[in-house]
């Protein structure tokens, strides 16, 4: 879900739903704003997308300098207009939106039997919560407290009351933000929401209870005692957060893979030397570690299995689990266990829950994560940011790309670090890994995969192979295609194929055949036997990989570089006939059915 709020001069209205519009990305199955007005408290709420809410807010002309927002996806709840944010109590006094779970809601809820409840929502009871305390003489501020206390689960909340006009907010376990421009205040669960309006945020953290007036805000801790958060300036562009001129932000953040890439490797690299450079990360950061976990989901999951593969490669015992599982049947960690959660938003609760899991066990912990100050960072001892830059897309693009680019750097040092390393290979890794942003330049200039999309797009299945780490590489383009084109695709290794995915394939299933260079002949002998079964076949491989023309219907090229930054390549043309595949059909490409940019619940 998505919260926005603002405070200051002028009307609110406005700003508050292109915050929203902004949000979509957190969920989008309905919205719905609240104003401080003379007359009281002002509630318009839609199910369905934001324009629904628009026209609402036209239609009876909203309006207030005070106000909240939300965007939801339905935890507990259809989306009905009734169960969309803000919820408020039963006199109206209090408006609240909220993004997270509330864990004790039903005994509160029990507590509250004489409350009249309107919707199916645990966020419902905070307003009620908070009438109580209200009528127990409580001030507006004091109720939000000890409503907060009273509350317990994963929860940012944001609050307006009848007759005031400042904003009240606090957050546990799940993001707000608070942005501050000359003349207004604005809280919201990411920055995209006012970057419009304002460039200078503080990242809330847990437990802090923020309010905010047209004079400005205040920050304190639980207790009520003043805290001091530093005012952070983000260099992310308005421009940055819109489609920039593209149909769809995915097909945006595709072509700004080069710019991503550019940007994570900026610094850490030196291929002379054969040095990777982390320059967060302390010099015995590493020190008495062993073995690696990386914990992850969706495609954050798939660019671990990738790093596993890859420190494999130099001798250090890797794993990557789905943090989902990870809890489930913990496997053993101590203090020579480095876990790296991988998480473009940071925070992805299964992933922060996988990260919780090994507290207290003396295993060291690594987040490697897209964004700046969000609760992975806090969760974990050392943080390496990939620097893609914001990804608005609910399927991953630029993320996967810079994942990998900052985990083959990772490798690089953790190799050095653990195993003492081989400086030939590393100085040709490094290289390949400088001119990765222009490798990635030629395929979004060259590729066919137009063609490709506009043969196959009405296939009944989908299937990509591929060895080493293009296995991943082949689980993370069915993933792709699969969130956007809600066509049934599926990955394997390609050594996998003959132990049953081969019975699936027909002439109408596409196989995708991934090569990055290295155990490409048996891929090849993979690609006969699909042939032999009338399947076509499109291989993602070099120019001049040997016989590939002669046994695959279409060949997406990938300029030749090292096996190891192959996939990413690889996975470029992948995106790119997703994409084009769920264009030909329609689909709703930045939002595809069901499915949220980040999922902060488990
Ligand atoms: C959701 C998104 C995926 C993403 C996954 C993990 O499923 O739809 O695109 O890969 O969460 O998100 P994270 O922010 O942890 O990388």
């Amino acid at each position: 879900c998505g919260i926005t709020a603002r405070v200051g001069r002028g009307d609110a209205v406005g700003e508050l739903l292109s915050g929203l519009r902004n949000l979509e990305y957190r969920g989008y199955d309905s919205a719905g704003v609240a104003t401080v007005t003379p007359n009281g408290l002002d509630v318009i709420k839609r199910s369905g997308e934001i324009d629904e809410l628009c026209e609402a807010v036209e239609a009876t002309a909203v309006r207030g300098a005070t106000g909240i927002g939300h965007t939801r996806w339905s935890t507990h709840g259809p989306p009905t207009d009734a169960n969309a944010h803000p919820h408020t109590d039963c006199l109206g006094q209090v408006a609240v939106v909220h993004n997270g779970i509330i864990d004790n809601y039903t005994e509160l809820r029990d507590e509250l039997s004489t409350h009249e409840f309107t919707s199916e929502t645990d966020t419902e009871v905070v307003p009620h919560l908070i009438e109580e305390l209200l009528s127990a003489g409580y001030s507006p501020e004091e109720a939000f407290r000890r409503a907060v206390d009273r509350i317990s689960g994963s929860y940012a909340i944001a609050a307006v009351f009848e007759g005031s006009d400042a904003v009240y907010g606090t957050r546990s376990g799940s993001p707000l933000v608070l942005g501050r421009s000359d003349d207004c205040c604005y809280l919201a669960s990411d920055v995209p929401a006012f970057l419009e309006y304002t460039d200078e945020v503080v990242y809330l953290q847990d437990g802090d209870v923020v309010v905010m007036d047209p004079d400005g805000y205040e920050i304190t801790d639980t207790d009520g005692v003043a805290v001091d958060r530093e005012v952070e300036t983000v260099d992310w562009d308005p421009e940055d957060a819109g489609k920039g001129g593209y149909d769809h932000y995915m097909l945006k953040e595709i072509y700004e893979q080069p710019t991503a890439l550019r940007q994570s490797i900026r610094g850490r690299s030196d291929p002379l030397e054969g040095r990777a450079e982390l320059e967060e990360l302390a010099d015995d950061a590493f020190e008495g570690i062993e073995s690696v976990h990386l914990v992850a989901m969706g495609t954050s999951y798939h660019a671990a299995l990738y790093a596993q593969m890859l420190l494999a490669d130099r001798g250090i015992p890797a794993q990557a689990f789905l943090s989902g599982e990870y809890g489930s049947s913990p496997p053993p960690t101590d203090d020579r266990t480095l876990v790296i959660a991988v998480t473009q938003s940071g925070e992805t609760a299964d992933t922060l829950s996988a990260v919780r899991s090994v507290q207290g066990t003396g295993a060291h912990t690594l987040a490697v994560t897209n964004v700046v100050g969000s609760t992975i960072t806090r969760e974990c001892e050392d943080t390496v940011y990939i620097r893609a830059g914001p990804e608005i897309g609910v399927a991953a693009t630029k993320s996967f790309s810079s994942q990998v680019a900052t985990l083959v750097l990772l490798s690089e040092r953790l190799s050095h670090d653990i195993t003492g390393g081989t400086p030939r290979a590393t100085a040709e890794l490094l290289e390949a890994l400088s001119v990765l942003p222009d490798d990635v330049q030629r395929i979004l200039d060259e590729s066919t995969a137009e063609a490709v999309a506009a043969e196959y797009h009405d296939s009944d299945s989908y299937f990509f192979i591929g060895r080493g780490v293009a296995h991943p590489v082949s689980m993370e383009g069915a993933l792709k295609f699969k969130e956007i084109t809600y066509d049934h695709a599926e990955g394997f290794s390609a050594a996998e194929l003959k132990h049953g995915p081969l019975a699936l394939v027909t002439e109408n299933t596409p196989v995708f055949a991934v090569f990055t260079g290295r155990d490409d002949t048996k891929t090849l002998h993979n690609v006969k036997e699909i042939r032999a079964r009338g399947a076509p076949v499109v291989a993602v491989a070099a120019e001049g990989t040997d016989r590939i023309e002669e046994y695959a219907d279409h060949v997406l090229e990938i300029p030749n570089t090292h096996p190891d930054v192959a996939g990413v390549l690889a996975n470029v043309q992948l995106q790119l006939v997703s994409y084009l595949a769920a264009n030909e059909l329609s689909r709703a490409i930045d939002k595809p059915r069901n499915l949220a940019k980040s999922v902060t619940v488990e």
